[in-house]
C-alpha cells in the first residue's frame, strides 16, 4: 500500500523519569526509530508532564529523532521553544484550534520556526474529516486510540476506521497511532494503514524491553505486508 517505513516510537511517558538517558539508550539499542515525547499542560488534558527543558535534555542524549506530541493549548505560542529544544516531529491537537484559519496559522508557525515534520492529532471522538482540508500541509496525522492524558489505557478499535479512511483517500504522509498498543492491537493498527506506532506501557512495562521493541517491529511489518497484499489482490 505505502512505501513509508515502519516507525516504532516508544513513549517515554512510561519510562523511568529518574533514568531517562538509560531508558532512551535501551529502546534505541533495540531499534526504536523515534522517541515519542508526551507534553501535557494540565488544561487540554488533566495531566501535567514535561516542558522544553526536559525535551532539550532528552535531545542531548538521543540518537534518533524526537516525536513530540503536544497535548497543550496554544501550541503555536510554544512551537519555537520546542523546535529549539530538538523536536523533529511536532504534533498539535485539532481540538485546540477553533477555526480553519487557526489551524493554518499553527501549521505555518511550526514551519516558520523550523519544525521538520508537522503533525495533527485527532482525539477518539474527533471525526477524521476535521483533518481533511489540511492533509496536503501535514507530514503526519496522529489518530489517538485512547483519550489523551495518561498511559496504560485500553485501545479503542473504533478509531481504526479513521486510519483506513486516510489511506483510502490517498493520504501518503505518516499515519501514527497512539494509545493502548500491544501485541494484540499493534497489528490491527498496521494492517489498517498506520506506519508510525507509539507504545508506552507495553514497552517500558515489559520484562524484556529490547525484545518487545523487536517483536513489535516484526508484528508491524508482517501486518503491513498483509494489508498491502490485500490491497493489490
Ligand atoms: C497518552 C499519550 C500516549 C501514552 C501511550 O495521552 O499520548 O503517548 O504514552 O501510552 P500507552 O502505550 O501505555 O497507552
Ligand atoms: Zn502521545
Amino acid at each position: 500500500m505505502s512505501r513509508l517505513p515502519t516507525i516504532l516510537a516508544p513513549s517515554l511517558l512510561s519510562a523511568d523519569f529518574a533514568r531517562l538517558a538509560e531508558d532512551v539508550a535501551r529502546v534505541e539499542d533495540a531499534g526504536a526509530d523515534w522517541l515519542h515525547v508526551d507534553v501535557m499542560d494540565g488544561h487540554f488534558v488533566p495531566n501535567i508532564t514535561i516542558g522544553p527543558p526536559v525535551v532539550e535534555g532528552i535531545h542531548a542524549v538521543a540518537r534518533v529523532p524526537l516525536d513530540v506530541h503536544l497535548m497543550i493549548e496554544e501550541p503555536a505560542r510554544y512551537a519555537e521553544e520546542f523546535a529549539r529544544a530538538g523536536a523533529h516531529v511536532l504534533t498539535f491537537h485539532r481540538e485546540v484550534t477553533r477555526t480553519d484559519r487557526e489551524v493554518r496559522d499553527t501549521i505555518r508557525r511550526f514551519r516558520d520556526v523550523g519544525v521538520q515534520q508537522v503533525g495533527m492529532a485527532l482525539n477518539p471522538d474527533t471525526p477524521v474529516e476535521e483533518a481533511e482540508a489540511f492533509l496536503d500541509e501535514l507530514d503526519l496525522v496522529l489518530v489517538m486510540s485512547v483519550f489523551p492524558g495518561f498511559g496504560g489505557q485500553k485501545f479503542m478499535p473504533e478509531v481504526l476506521a479513521k486510519v483506513e479512511w486516510l489511506r483510502a483517500r490517498g493520504y501518503s504522509g505518516h499515519v501514527e497511532m497512539d494509545g493502548g498498543l500491544n501485541d494484540e492491537t499493534l497489528p490491527l493498527c498496521a494492517a489498517a494503514g498506520a506506519n508510525a506506532l507509539v507504545a508506552g506501557s507495553a514497552v517500558f512495562g515489559a520484562d524484556d524491553v529490547p525484545g518487545t521493541v523487536m517483536r513489535f517491529r516484526e508484528l508491524a511489518d508482517r501486518a503491513r505486508g498483509e494489508g498491502a497484499a490485500r490491497e493489490v489482490s
